[in-house]
């Protein structure tokens, strides 16, 4: 027994018994989720075996499509209705999870509507940011056939063996979602205008299922309980001027879902209009969900599922033992760490790995690029059986040089492959940049993550040289099969006269104190984003010069959508003001001499500047090391300067492959 004992007890979903508080919230993962034939792979069924393992109670795969008569992205989709391959893995999943006491729920989808393009909705709307295309509107026909087709679905689930059935979802501004929601739905008929009209569908659904596989098979709602958008594609961050749900009508379709016989609600917030709600990133605090959650389950007595940045513990188990939720749900965390709910429950928080809302390796990939579902802190997410952690080969002298993010990766795979690693850091502390990147208020998870690793190489007994800085004969002298370079990056300073006069972004996160009240912020990626967002918090008078004509817009593909479209609104919400397209001339006595595209040229008067000019690779060492004869790579930022993901990544693919 523990202080995190609430979140061991079991509780009921109807009749079925969840065996603790821990539940995997749906996350479509992609790719590798699915055969050839369209049923769930080896590796998607190994993936949700780990999370079983792991100690989650229930689990909720992501969204399954049901809808074979109308709409072209189920039809394309393995289909739970039609593909009876689909139904064989699907009874073959359901066993493995079964069989370590975790319950498991089918979510079934009835559509997407505007979020993507071509696919109908209750109404014509603007497709999600292709405001020049329309959603098609359905008929009360189609409307009909979609709902015949989630309740065959749900009969299907509950064949295959599943505990009970999630309907997706009112939540996101999925079609559900545009179904209840007076804003998207414009009907005149009986799917459209008052409250109950507009979850007609939503009763018609739990009504039918209920009908078709008894009372006693549990059906859940994904219910967004806020929706924060003040127009297409525009989010509220304070959750003022909404035009969508309103909290107070959320937990009135609360209410209403309990009384239409829905057996529990998973609840968050936000849709596609305002991401950073819907997926929110490391800016919007752990439990923000808490309080809106908190005021559903206070008009029900039907269980309540809180997903959405819950992965802080200490809330978490305060607000199931005050009753304001029932269980926690974790998505982006369960990807992390498939150990989590195992690790609270024996009180070994410290060994939790965590998300760091960075939504790179998941969000990004899943609704930006396409590319299978991962994870930047633990590269084998959700792709176990492909990227799974080799045995070594032999016994092997591993030598990592550099403590950053990046050497530790290395190191710390290396030693779980068996081999005898040193890790060498010139400094007399780990994590190299990463403690800068973990010190603003908004980003402690990353502050953990770099504990995380310190204490993993501990467990793992890695001889770690803090203030070592190798020359080749130290190096020699470790008589070392292979050498990971980790040496990481140099602050970038190009050659702007009276750039002397700025504080590097480094030192501005080290010693905010130093910095006036009116900051300039010379450069618009995401370091120096956090930094005037930082200072603005501080109630400084912030502005940030970017040379190029959006911010956070370097580094591949930029920042994932959430995390930019929040920066922006927090930035207007602050009054940070962002001068793109204008680059430093100089910086002297009287200011900050900038210069936009046109030739137009400004004086910026402030009291600190700040150079957030980005990072170069730090001096290579593997040429010159050459010499040594031995096998000898670069990770991370020796390689250019990346994300912290990049970063684990590298280390990872290369430490397993040696
Ligand atoms: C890659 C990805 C895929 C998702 N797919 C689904 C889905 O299929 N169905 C669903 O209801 N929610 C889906 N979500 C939303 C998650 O269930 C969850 O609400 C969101 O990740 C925030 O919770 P978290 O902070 O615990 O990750 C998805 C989220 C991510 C990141
Ligand atoms: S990629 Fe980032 S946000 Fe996504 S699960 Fe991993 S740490 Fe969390």
């Amino acid at each position: 027994m523990n202080k995190y004992d609430a979140l061991a007890q079991p509780y009921r979903i109807c009749n079925v018994e969840i065996p603790n508080r821990f539940a995997v919230i749906p996350m479509t993962l992609g790719a590798l989720t699915y055969d050839e034939e369209g049923g769930f792979s080896d590796n998607l069924i190994n993936y949700f075996e780990l999370r079983a393992r792991g100690g989650f109670g229930l689990i909720i795969p992501g969204a399954a499509a049901t809808d074979y008569h109308v709409d072209p992205y189920s039809a394309l989709g393995p289909n739970v209705n039609i593909n009876t391959h689909w139904q064989e893995r699907a009874k073959l999943l359901v066993d493995t999870v079964h069989k370590h006491g975790t319950k498991i729920f089918c979510q079934l989808t009835m559509g997407l509507g505007r979020n993507y393009p071509g696919l109908p909705g209750p109404s014509e709307n603007p497709v999600w940011r292709n405001p020049d295309q329309k959603s098609p509107a359905l008929t009360k026909e189609q409307i009909e056939l979609k709902i015949a087709d989630m309740i065959e679905g749900a009969a299907v689930a509950k064949a295959c063996g599943y505990d009970g059935v999630e309907m997706h979802a009112m939540h996101w501004g999925y079609l559900l979602d545009q179904f209840g929601m007076a804003f998207y739905n414009h009907r005149e008929d009986e799917y459209g205008g008052s409250l109950e009209n507009r979850l007609r569908v939503a009763r018609k659904l739990v009504e039918g299922i209920h009908e078709r596989c008894g009372d006693d098979f549990p059906v859940g709602m994904r219910l967004g309980l806020k929706t924060y958008i003040k127009d297409y594609d525009k989010a509220t961050l304070t959750g003022e001027e909404e035009v969508g749900r309103t909290l107070e009508e959320g937990v009135e379709i609360a209410r209403l879902l309990e009384s239409y016989g829905y057996d529990f609600l998973d609840v968050d917030t936000g849709t596609y209009d305002s991401f950073y709600y819907a997926c929110p990133p490391m800016y919007n605090p752990q439990g923000f969900m808490i309080p809106l959650a908190a005021k559903a389950k206070a008009v029900v007595k039907i269980p309540v599922i809180a997903g959405g940045r819950m992965q802080d513990y200490d809330l978490a188990v305060k607000a199931v033992e005050n009753g304001e939720i029932d269980a926690i749900g974790l998505g982006r965390p369960s990807l992390a760490d498939p150990d989590y709910p195992n690790k609270v429950m024996a009180g070994e928080t410290e060994k939790i790995r965590p998300c760091i809302g960075c939504n790179m390796g998941c969000f990004r990939r899943c609704v930006e690029t396409g590319e299978p579902v991962s994870c930047a802190v633990n590269p084998q997410a959700a792709r176990e059986l492909v990227m799974g952690l080799k045995p070594g080969e032999g016994d092997k002298k591993v030598v990592v040089v550099g403590g950053g993010i990046a050497g530790m990766e290395a190191a710390r795979t290396s030693a779980l492959r068996g081999y005898r690693v040193t890790l060498f850091e010139k400094s007399d502390h780990l994590g190299g940049h990463v403690v800068e990147a973990g010190a603003h208020s908004f980003k402690s998870e990353i502050a953990k993550l770099n504990a995380w690793y310190k204490r993993e190489l501990e467990d793992l007994h890695v001889d770690v040289r803090l203030e070592h800085e190798p020359c080749i004969n130290c190096i020699r002298k470790q008589e070392p099969d292979v050498i990971i370079l980790a040496t990481g990056t140099n602050i970038s300073q190009p050659d702007i006269p009276g750039l002397y006069r700025a504080v590097s972004s480094l030192d501005a996160i080290r010693h905010p104190e130093q910095l006036g009240n009116r900051v300039i912020v010379i450069g618009g990626g995401l370091v120096g984003c956090e930094i005037a967002l930082d200072e603005a918090n501080r109630g400084k008078d912030v502005t940030v010069v970017e040379a190029l004509d959006d911010i956070m817009a370097a580094g591949g593909a930029g920042a994932p959508y959430p995390n930019k479209q929040m920066i922006v609104d927090l930035f207007e919400n602050k009054g940070v003001k962002v001068m793109t397209s204008t680059k430093l001339v100089g910086i002297n006595r009287e200011g900050a001499l900038v210069e936009k595209t046109d030739g137009d040229k400004e004086l910026l008067e402030a009291d600190s500047y700040v150079s957030a000019l980005g990072f170069r690779p730090a001096p290579n060492l593997k040429e010159e090391w050459k010499e040594l004869g031995k096998s000898i790579y670069e990770v991370g930022d020796a390689t250019g300067a990346g994300t912290i993901m990049k970063a684990i990544w590298d280390a990872y693919e290369i430490a397993n492959g040696i």
